[in-house]
């Protein structure tokens, strides 16, 4: 799959999949869309009402390992458990992830290496605080215990280029894989996205998006459904 790197407008990396001209993160800014979406928007907000520790994410792409990255940073810094599983249909390869400009200090280039070097279907205590599985599958393939997590990061290139993983079906499966309380956030806002997730009886929010993006939308699974 021919990946090339860009620099997007914060600075940060991305790339852009050839194939489906599309990037991996916002132009923008793609630090900025992952800490604006996934870790304010999905990790802080769910850690500000009473939750479990350690918290359970699930990731539907794992692409560069830039949201794993935030959330493990977040995780030593807070001295807050969080147990991260990812998966990721087509996994980067080192020669293209090496490149990327994520690691700002010598401890987020070793936690960077660790997350990426991470065998792939095992549950593993990376730092005191994070434990990573990522699993090599699809949405469509994957297969895990019913309302198992706190956080979704939906992750996965743009309804228009992959409507696939955007189905009612797909929601569903993700719904599902919710907790009571459970918040799934993304950066799309598309109105389906929006029925989809009310008819699935989530409360659904749209926010102001990250630098660049009008909106976005968290969803969360109410205690009765
Ligand atoms: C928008 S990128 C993810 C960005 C990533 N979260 C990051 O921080 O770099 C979407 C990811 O979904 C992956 N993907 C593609 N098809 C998939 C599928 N059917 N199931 C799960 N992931 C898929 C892509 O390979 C890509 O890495």
């Amino acid at each position: 799959m021919p990946l090339k790197l860009i620099t997007t407008a914060d600075g940060s990396h991305s790339l852009l999949n050839e194939e489906l001209n599309e990037t991996y993160h916002s132009v923008h800014g793609a630090l900025q869309e992952s800490v604006h979406v996934f870790i304010a928007h999905g990790l802080v907000h769910r850690l500000s009402t009473p939750h479990e520790t350690p918290l359970a994410i699930f990731e539907v792409g794992f692409g560069t390992g830039l949201n794993a990255l935030l959330t493990l940073d977040f995780a030593e810094q807070h001295s807050q458990a969080i147990s991260y599983t990812s998966i990721e249909a087509f996994p980067v390869t080192a020669d293209v992830w090496q490149t990327l400009n994520y690691a700002a200090t010598p401890e987020q280039k070793v936690r960077f290496e660790m997350l990426h070097h991470a065998p792939w279907e095992t549950a593993q205590n990376l730092t005191p605080h994070f434990a990573l599985t990522k699993l090599q599958t699809t949405l469509q393939n994957v297969s895990l215990p019913p309302a198992s997590f706190d956080v979704i990061y939906f992750d996965a290139f743009a309804p228009n280029k992959q409507p696939e993983l955007w189905t009612f079906d797909m929601l569903q499966k993700a719904a599902r894989l919710l907790k009571p309380d459970g918040v799934f956030v993304t950066y799309c806002a598309k109105g389906q996205l929006k029925r989809d997730l009310k008819a699935l009886n989530l409360t659904t929010e749209t926010l102001p998006g990250p630098p660049g993006k009008k909106e976005m939308v968290r969803a969360t699974k109410p205690v009765q459904v």
